[in-house]
């Protein structure tokens, strides 16, 4: 891409599948904030946030784009990526944070709309903002489908019917059992439920992928909607495919990837429940803000469609290491009654006193919180801006410091003496000779392809003539404690170009 004059060739030679994949190696947070649904106030249940730092309750565009930092990797992305998190219900009734893997990965498709591909894709305007999924769902109903039964072959969705944007919704949505050592992986949106724990313990050796995909074909005029969903809607193929009516402005088909580490319960009774307390998966959802500048992100749509996904392939983007990204985190502080804790081992509910709710009839919002709130922004402490602690501090046990606030006339709390900041945990030791495990997609005409890099730290064993692994030894270090992965590379089903 060394001029505007390749562009028109490059775009010839399979531009019309370009994506990226935004890596969002940090976490800002995780906390019960969510300014699309309960702005101003504490959310309903936890989110895992990532992106920039400048997330809050109510968050502005200004706030977003005018932020220190973000734990993705491109610097001139400062939009907020989040969704819930994941718990484990232990057999005793006490809740336990479940840990993610490796931040988040949230892709970008750039497949213009089927009907007239000619005109490209339109980047997401100034604050554009989003919800994919619904939280209250507990059933699928496609079509009267077992949610067990695979999905038909897309090609006969639009024949039977099932091209709603409800039936979408709930197809957009996928629980991906992750296990390197096996022959196949699964298919990517292949499931929409989230197992059963004992299938989990048995299969998922290497954790659970939670996957969402966004709508991405926009009414060209609203920026935002009551519901932050009815100004967009799905394709007919769920990221490629047809307009529908009315929403005839392709944006970038975003879609999320968190992997959550449910192996560290194998063997131990008892339930994963999504933080919105969903056990089965269907009310999964996922929020977006751009916090792009839609001139810069228009650029990049239209330049950086290198078939690899990478960001790195992008001349526009300023990348940030790893670490840099791992230390970008909220700077505000909510104080949240000290019975409260988000992370670890907490109480006999779920953070928000969020009931578990199976179904098959939606869940009603909780009443109000469980626990008094006040936010409070606290200046971090000169020495440790990179441990935001607090709600946000992803230790095991963290306590919440309670704190003043000059809002709530009385009674007003003691202000205890601050809580000593817990060191960032350290990271676990490399796993003799080996280190991390990459994914990565590569697009060939309409087939999306994922590949699975693993290596050891010192030598790739695998990987493909179009994915660029650039894992250095030391900057993955932490995150293998499982040491059983293996040194294997695989794709998708059905797609064998590259075996
Ligand atoms: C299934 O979920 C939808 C959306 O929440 C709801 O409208 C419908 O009533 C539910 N079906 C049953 C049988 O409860």
């Amino acid at each position: 891409m060394k001029s505007t004059l390749s562009l028109a060739i490059l775009s010839s030679l399979g531009g019309a599948h370009a994506f990226w994949r935004m890596e969002c190696r940090g976490r800002v947070g995780l906390a019960r904030i969510d300014p699309l649904v309960d702005p101003g106030t504490l959310s309903h249940h936890v989110h895992s946030i990532h992106g920039s730092s400048g997330f809050g309750m109510s968050s502005t565009y200004e706030d977003l784009v005018n932020a220190d930092c973000t734990s993705c990797a491109v610097l001139e992305d400062k939009s907020v990526y989040w969704a819930p998190s994941l718990y484990f219900r232990h057999e005793d009734g006490r809740f336990e944070e479940v840990g993610q893997e490796g931040g988040m990965l949230a892709y970008y498709f750039l497949f213009a709309d089927r009907k007239d591909e000619s005109k490209g894709i339109k980047a997401f305007p100034n604050d554009f903002r989003m919800i994919a999924g619904d939280s209250s769902r507990r059933n699928y109903s496609v079509a009267g489908l077992d949610y067990r039964e695979p999905d038909p072959p897309m090609a006969a969705w639009a024949a039977l019917g099932q091209t709603t944007q409800e039936a979408l919704r709930q197809r957009a949505i996928g629980f991906n059992c992750l296990n390197y050592g096996k022959g196949e992986n699964e298919a990517t949106l292949w499931r929409h439920y989230l197992p059963e724990k004992s299938f989990i313990d048995q299969n998922c050796k290497n954790g659970v992928r939670f996957e969402i995909a966004f709508p991405s074909c926009w009414n060209g005029r609203d920026t935002s909607s009551p519901d932050h969903k009815s100004h967009v809607a799905y394709p007919d193929q769920l990221i490629d495919g047809r307009c529908p009516e009315g929403f005839d402005v392709k944006l970038p088909g975003l879609m999320f990837e968190t992997i959550w580490k449910t192996y560290d319960f194998a063997g131990l009774p008892g339930e994963f429940v999504i933080s919105n307390g969903d056990p089965l998966g269907f009310g999964y959802h996922a929020d977006f803000i751009s916090g792009w500048d839609a001139n810069f992100l228009q650029q990049a749509v239209n330049q950086c469609r290198d078939p690899s996904g990478s960001i790195y392939a992008c001349p526009l983007f300023t990348i940030q290491s790893e670490a840099e990204q791992r230390k970008c985190k909220m700077p505000e502080r909510f104080s949240i009654a000290s019975s409260e804790k988000v992370v670890g081992v907490i109480g006999n509910s779920l953070p928000g006193g969020v009931a578990i709710h199976r179904g098959p009839e939606p869940a009603g919002k909780a009443a109000a919180p469980a626990h008094q709130f006040v936010p409070v922004a606290i200046p971090n402490p000169p020495e440790q801006n990179d441990i935001p602690g607090g709600v946000f501090q992803e230790v095991e046990a963290t306590s919440v410091q309670a704190v003043e606030a000059p809002e709530v006339p009385e009674p007003t709390p003691e202000v205890p003496a601050p809580t000593p900041e817990a060191p960032e945990p350290s990271d676990p030791p490399v796993p003799e000779g080996h280190e991390l495990v990459r994914t990565d997609y590569v697009t060939e005409g309409r087939t999306l392809s994922k590949i699975v890099v693993i290596q050891t730290t010192e030598t790739v064993l695998m990987t493909t003539e179009t994915v660029t692994v650039t894992i250095s030894p030391t900057a993955n270090a932490r995150r293998n404690t499982h040491g059983h992965h293996h040194n294997v590379r695989r794709h998708r089903h059905g797609h064998g170009a590259h075996h």
